[in-house]
């Protein structure tokens, strides 16, 4: 998935590091040897399998409640949208605390939203709708606005993960590529609104405005850095 320097890149832009606070006043942290960084890989990856792994063993013992398909869909619609919104969060952070590091974990992160986008989206046409493709032709092409949403987020998610890897991104042209994987901004409010509009037909909006709130800080706040840069050059 996205790897852009202002939303999701594990290789960050030109200069995007050089201009973190940290690496600027030249603080530890930009500057520590990457001793830990192929094992922290390794730990991220299998902590982003667990709601996998809590599924599969639900699913063993027994425990997905009385309507699996249900519990399925709404587990693997719930980690799609955990990982996006941890995928837009990794840039604020690493802006907001220095730890520059963090930026090597974000192609990784983007990819797992796109991994339970994917286990989200066979669950609905394959244990839900049984490969029934008019009737997934009709939700898809409106007749359910929510699922027809959710549809267009992740079909822009699969074109960003497609389009992830480093030779893509060299063949594309780096700018070009930024400016294709700011899609992620519109994923985050198509996931919202797939999520609010689910919610508000059984008038249950709590925690969609929870994810609402989360999702709006973090594009908030590149907007309001955005604005700033020009004043900052002064
Ligand atoms: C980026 C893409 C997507 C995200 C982030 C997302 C997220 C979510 C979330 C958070 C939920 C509610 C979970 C809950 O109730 O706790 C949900 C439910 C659902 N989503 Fe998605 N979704 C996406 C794409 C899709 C797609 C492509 C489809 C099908 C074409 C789909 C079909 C559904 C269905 C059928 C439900 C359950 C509705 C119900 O239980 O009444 N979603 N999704």
């Amino acid at each position: 998935m996205p790897r852009s320097s202002s939303s999701s890149t594990a290789a960050p832009a030109p200069g995007n590091v050089a201009s973190t606070p940290s690496a600027r006043d030249g603080s530890r942290s930009a500057h520590r040897p990457n001793r830990w960084g192929p094992w922290s890989k390794v730990v991220v990856f299998l902590l982003a399998l667990v709601p996998l792994l809590r599924l599969v063993v639900y699913g063993l013992t027994d425990q997905l409640g009385a309507n699996p398909v249900e519990f399925i869909t709404r587990s693997t619609g719930t980690w799609t949208l955990v990982m996006l919104c941890i995928t837009l969060a990794v840039t604020p952070v690493r802006r907001v605390s220095g730890m520059s590091w963090l930026l090597r974990f974000r192609r990784m992160l983007g990819l797992f939203a796109c991994f339970y986008g994917a286990l989200h989206f066979a669950t609905y046409f394959w244990l839900d709708q049984w490969f029934d493709w008019t009737s997934i032709l009709r939700d898809v092409t409106g007749k359910r606005p929510f699922i027809t949403v959710g549809f267009v987020a992740f079909v822009l998610m699969t074109l960003l993960a497609a389009t992830s890897p480093h030779a893509v991104m060299r063949r594309m042209g780096g700018r070009r590529w930024q400016r294709l994987h700011r899609v992620i901004y519109a994923i985050a409010v198509l996931s919202i609104l797939h999520y609010w509009w689910m919610k508000a037909g059984k008038n249950d909006l709590a925690q969609p405005l929870i994810y609402a709130m989360v999702v709006a800080g973090l594009l908030g706040a590149r907007v309001v850095w955005a604005l700033r840069r020009p004043s900052q050059k002064q």
